[in-house]
């Protein structure tokens, strides 16, 4: 073993011991988690349900995905309602943690946050939002996905349309197909996998088969399905800066999903605290020069900033060959958590992902 292998290894180690120790701080849930509605029934009654997905009227709820709140609370409801299928690989309480999709609730928290969903002090969202716009076929397309496959078993319901958003299963079926398969497909498959049953936390690989590796791939479709729709919204975002940095961001998350990274609670907080912008950027912005913001954010946006937008699909199938199985994965991972702080040492992972993959 070469003194530079030596290196990376204890460097490797490091970074895990970092990783595990969590503290209360991480395990923080998103603004208003514990307001938001946590079950159908703390929907307001709507009287009225004409497209419901379910057929009894008399106990129709109304849900306004441009509220914070009622967004919110479909995470909440297709946490609730997933974790049982998840909480034996997890060693932490409460449960819900260990949920792998807490982290596009921790997201969409963030997105709040940093004014990204052009809330302005309030808890409305707004249409002309970039971001409320991309984070819609995140959580109500999960949660209609849920509702389909039965993971989620509610009383009716009618989500409130508006703009160019479908809001019930047959519309999101025309408008995004391949989001709402892979969504339903995942679920399905949480429903079904009896091979999955034993998984414990520390099979790290059977996590990654049976519940990342199916979650990342709905999240791709629903990436990939997205920003077509969404691209008029570009423009309408307050700079040039922060226009790039949805773009390069959601590039970003196609290279997370391809790695599988862990998205649960912790670790994606943990991400977020350390790469990502606690407001929106303007164009007197030049990182890594920004004062008020983090030296580790500061680095990530150089790096976002420094990489052309067109690198990230000419790269993507090295990146996809170099993620292949498990092990390779956990090394593209560091690569991408790393290169913020050092392109060198990035690089250097990367090149021990694609020799991992030999020995897959
Ligand atoms: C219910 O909604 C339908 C369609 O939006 C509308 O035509 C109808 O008048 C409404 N009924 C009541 C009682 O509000
Ligand atoms: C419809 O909902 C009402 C109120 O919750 C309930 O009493 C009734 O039994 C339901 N009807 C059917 C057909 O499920
Ligand atoms: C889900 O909600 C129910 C009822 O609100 C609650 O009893 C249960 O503990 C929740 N499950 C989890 C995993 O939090
Ligand atoms: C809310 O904030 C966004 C982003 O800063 C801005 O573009 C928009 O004009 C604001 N809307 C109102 C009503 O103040
Ligand atoms: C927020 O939206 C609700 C529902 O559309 C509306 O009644 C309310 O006036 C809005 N509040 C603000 C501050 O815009
Ligand atoms: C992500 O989605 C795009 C568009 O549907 C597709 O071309 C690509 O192969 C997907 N990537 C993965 C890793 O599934």
């Amino acid at each position: 073993m070469t003194s530079a292998t030596m290196h990376l290894l204890i460097l490797t180690i490091a970074l895990f011991i970092f990783s595990s120790n969590t503290s209360i701080a991480e395990q923080r849930f998103p603004t208003l988690w514990f307001e938001a509605p946590s079950s159908i029934a703390g929907y307001p009654l709507s009287g009225n349900c004409s497209s419901s997905q379910t057929i009894n009227n008399s106990d129709c709820r109304i849900i306004d995905p441009w509220l914070y709140l009622d967004r919110l609370g479909l995470y909440k409801i297709l946490i609730n309602a997933t974790t049982p299928y998840m909480d034996r690989f997890c060693s932490v309480q409460p449960l819900q943690e260990c949920n792998i999709l807490f982290g596009l609730a921790a997201n969409f928290g963030w997105q709040f946050d940093s004014n990204r969903l052009f809330s302005n002090g309030t808890k409305n969202i707004s249409v002309n939002s970039w971001w409320a716009s991309f984070n819609y076929y995140l959580s109500v397309i999960p949660f209609l996905a849920a509702v389909d496959t039965g993971v989620i078993r509610s009383g009716a319901f009618q989500i409130v349309q508006r703009d160019i958003f479908c809001s019930n299963s047959d519309e999101c079926l025309k408008q995004i197909p391949s989001a709402m398969i892979h969504w339903r497909n995942y679920f399905l498959n949480l429903l079904q996998s009896r091979s999955c049953s034993g998984v414990t936390a520390k099979d790290g690989g059977l996590i990654d088969e049976c519940y990342l590796g199916p979650m990342w791939l709905a999240h791709n479709a629903s990436v990939a399905n997205a920003l077509p729709i969404i691209k008029t919204k570009l423009s309408l975002l307050p700079s040039y800066n922060e226009q790039h940095f949805s773009l390069a961001w959601s590039n970003v998350l196609y290279y997370i999903a391809i790695a599988r990274k862990n998205s649960n609670l912790i670790e994606t907080n943990i991400y977020q605290d350390k790469y990502l912008p606690g407001r929106m950027l303007t164009d007197k912005d030049n990182p890594p020069y920004c004062p008020d913001l983090s030296k580790s954010v500061n680095l990530a946006l150089e790096l976002l900033h420094d990489i052309p937008l067109e690198f990230y699909s000419e790269f993507m199938d090295y990146w996809y060959g170099a993620s292949t199985c498990y092990e390779s994965g956990i090394y593209a991972q560091i690569a991408l958590e790393i290169a913020p702080l050092s392109r060198t040492l990035a690089a250097a992972y990367y090149e021990i992902a694609q020799l991992t993959v030999l020995v897959c």
